[in-house]
Order: structure tokens, then C-alpha cells, then sequence
């Protein structure tokens, strides 16, 4: 049995599109017939350019991708981005809150600017482009999807700032589907282990993304005293360019070395559960970890017209293994 969608005519933002779980959403919903629209902090690669078309008027200017999706570079985190990126559109009928991600970073040790980062990203960033959204969703009877995390629903540990704000993610869904019903239904997709080597993806097959792909040498959760550029950090222009942290031991940090916007998929798991990657039958009932295409199919299904709001569908196999059944079994 095959289930489609149509979505011609409709248009879609799918924020961090371009690559691992986002860039299976936005493909999966440009092969339904959508107009899609990603953004991020790095443009894909000439590669994927489709030669001189650009992308004005959607969510500003950018430039069009080889399979027909638009780009536009935008750092969610930075309020003037996302109202550069939302005022480019005339009709918005969906947005997938999708850009999110940590670095393994255990408390102890690690920055408060660091931790303040990984909220920024996680939490903040998917409510502002909402309520940035929220005008051109209501003219429509439009959607929001949540990308969540499992690390949002159950302990976190070595990503505890981030399962406390995916966990944060999971409840201003809840609050903006109340808020916001009848006219724009929220939901989230809780996502549990994902393998992000897709297609869509660039992220090198099997290598860690941290040594392999630039991008991964991303600021976004690391300490902006020691890795954002000035051009691109909003904070670099605030007084928390003159804050204390930046001349502190902050500019030792591990952490500005670490692997960047990564929750425990394919590549994290080496970091999270002591460099195992076998973990699929051991660890999750359904025996295999998500694929960006599972997550995008529930994506597909929350973002078309219905009743439900407010609601969290697990994409994760049926969870993790309770650890007693492996004491059972030995
Ligand atoms: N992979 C997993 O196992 C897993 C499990 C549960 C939940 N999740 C969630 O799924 C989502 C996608 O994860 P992923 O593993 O596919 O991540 P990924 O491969 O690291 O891709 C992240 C995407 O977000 C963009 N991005 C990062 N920071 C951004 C910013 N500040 N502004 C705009 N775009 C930004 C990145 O592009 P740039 O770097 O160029 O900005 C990239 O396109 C995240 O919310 C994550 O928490 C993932």
C-alpha cells in the first residue's frame, strides 16, 4: 500500500533543509508537489545549484537547487534573520521547525554560553519562527511540525541542555496547538535514533561529520566566543561581546572543538554510547534507527488538513530497549 499526498499549491519552509532529517523532509515534500523553501547557515554546494535561477520572493533572496527547492541562508537564531526569511513570502502553508542539535556536552565543565546556545537553537529559535509565521499560517488553516527528540522525553545525560530544551519543544507545541486552534495546527515528531547517511544528506557516508563536513564545524552550539564569526553572530554586536566569558577559560573549551549540531544518530551514537555503532537490535525494539525519509512521512501526514493538534508522534521504533530485558537475556 502507497500513501500520498498532494501538496501542489501549497507552500513549505523546512528550517536546517539542508541536510540529514531536514533535507529528507524538504524532498519528500517537493516530491508531493509543494513549493519548498530551506534555510541555514551554509548555502548547499555549487553542485546542487541549479544554474542562475534564483529564488526571490520566497523567503527572500536565495537561489534554487538542483531538485527544485529554494535556499535562502538564514541563522534562525538571529531574530533579523528569521524576519528577513519570513516576510519573503506572500503564502506560508507550512513550517517545519527541523534545525536543532548538540554536541555531546556533559554539565560539568561546559560554558554557560554553551548551554545558552543549545537552548537558543533547540527551543527559541523554532518559537520564533512561528510566531514570525503565525500570520501567513492563520490565512491558510496551515500547520507547524516540531522536529523532537527522544532526549526531550526521557533523561539525557552528556546532552542535558539540549533534552531539557527539546523537552521545552515538546511542551510550546502543546501550548501554541492550544493557543492557536482552530486556525494553525501544532504537533511534533519525536524522533529517536536517526541515521542521516540519505541521500539528501551531505554528510559523508560513515565518517564523522566532524572531521569530513565544514559545515559541522558549525557555530551554532559552540561557544561564540571562540567560534562565531563576528559577521554572523548577533551576540557579537550585544554587550555579550564585551561579556566576561569571552576572556575567560570558555576560550579553552572543549567544547569549541566538538562535534557540532549533532543529536545521538548515526555519527553521535559513536559519541554517546562509547563509540558502539551496532547498537540497532541491541537498542531499539524495530531493530534499525530511523531514516530521514520515516521522520518526513509523518511530516507529510501532521502537516495535511485534520483534527489533530497538539500532539507528539513518536518516529523511534517502538523507543529504546528497556535495559532489564538485556539482564534478563544474559
Ligand atoms: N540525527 C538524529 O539522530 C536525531 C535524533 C532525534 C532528533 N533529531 C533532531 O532532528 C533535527 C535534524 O537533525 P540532523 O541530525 O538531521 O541534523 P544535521 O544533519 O546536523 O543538520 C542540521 C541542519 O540544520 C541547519 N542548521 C543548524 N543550525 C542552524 C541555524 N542556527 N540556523 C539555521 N539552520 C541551522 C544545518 O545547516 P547549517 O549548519 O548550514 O546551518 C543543517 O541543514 C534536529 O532538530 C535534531 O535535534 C535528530
Amino acid at each position: 500500500m502507497t500513501v500520498t499526498y498532494d501538496y501542489a499549491g501549497k507552500h513549505v519552509l523546512v528550517t536546517g533543509g539542508t541536510k540529514g532529517i531536514g533535507a529528507g523532509i524538504a524532498a519528500a515534500f517537493a516530491a508531493a508537489g509543494a513549493e519548498v523553501t530551506v534555510c541555514a547557515r551554509t548555502p548547499p554546494t555549487t553542485h546542487d545549484r541549479h544554474s542562475g535561477e534564483t529564488a526571490s520572493g520566497a523567503g527572500g533572496s536565495g537561489f534554487v537547487t538542483a531538485g527544485g527547492i529554494r535556499f535562502v541562508q538564514a541563522d534562525v537564531r538571529d531574530p533579523a534573520d528569521v524576519e528577513r526569511l519570513i516576510s519573503g513570502f506572500d503564502r506560508l502553508d507550512v513550517v517545519v521547525n527541523n534545525a536543532g542539535g548538540s554536541p555531546p556536552a556533559p554539565l560539568e565543565g561546559t560554558s554557560p554560553r554553551l548551554h545558552a546556545r543549545v537552548i537558543e537553537l533547540n527551543l527559541t529559535a523554532p518559537l520564533l519562527v512561528s510566531q514570525r509565521a503565525y500570520p501567513l499560517l492563520a490565512a491558510v488553516g496551515g500547520a507547524v511540525v516540531m522536529i523532537g527528540s527522544a532526549s526531550g522525553a526521557r533523561p539525557s545525560p552528556g546532552t542535558s541542555a539540549y533534552g531539557a530544551a527539546k523537552a521545552g519543544l515538546h511542551h510550546l507545541a502543546r501550548c501554541l496547538a492550544a493557543e492557536w486552534a482552530p486556525r494553525v495546527r501544532v504537533n511534533t515528531v519525536v524522533v529517536g535514533l536517526a541515521n542521516t547517511q540519505n541521500p539528501g544528506s551531505r554528510d559523508p557516508a560513515a565518517q564523522d561529520p566532524a572531521t569530513e563536513n565544514p559545515g559541522s564545524r558549525d557555530p551554532t552550539v559552540q561557544d561564540p566566543a571562540t567560534q562565531d564569526p563576528a559577521t554572523q553572530d548577533p551576540n557579537s554586536q550585544d554587550p555579550n561581546s564585551q561579556d566576561p566569558n569571552s576572556q575567560d577559560p570558555n576560550s579553552q573549551d572543549p567544547n569549541s572543538q566538538d562535534t557540532p549540531t549533532r543529536d545521538a544518530g548515526a555519527h553521535g551514537a559513536a559519541d554517546h554510547y562509547g563509540g558502539r555503532t551496532d547498537l540497532d537490535g541491541r537498542a531499539i525494539p524495530a531493530g534499525r534507527m530511523a531514516t530521514p525519509a520515516d521522520v518526513a512521512q509523518v511530516c507529510l501526514w501532521l502537516a495535511a488538513p485534520g483534527y489533530v493538534t497538539g500532539a507528539e508522534v513518536r518516529v523511534d521504533g517502538g523507543g529504546e530497549i528497556p535495559a532489564w530485558r538485556h539482564l534478563v537475556s544474559d
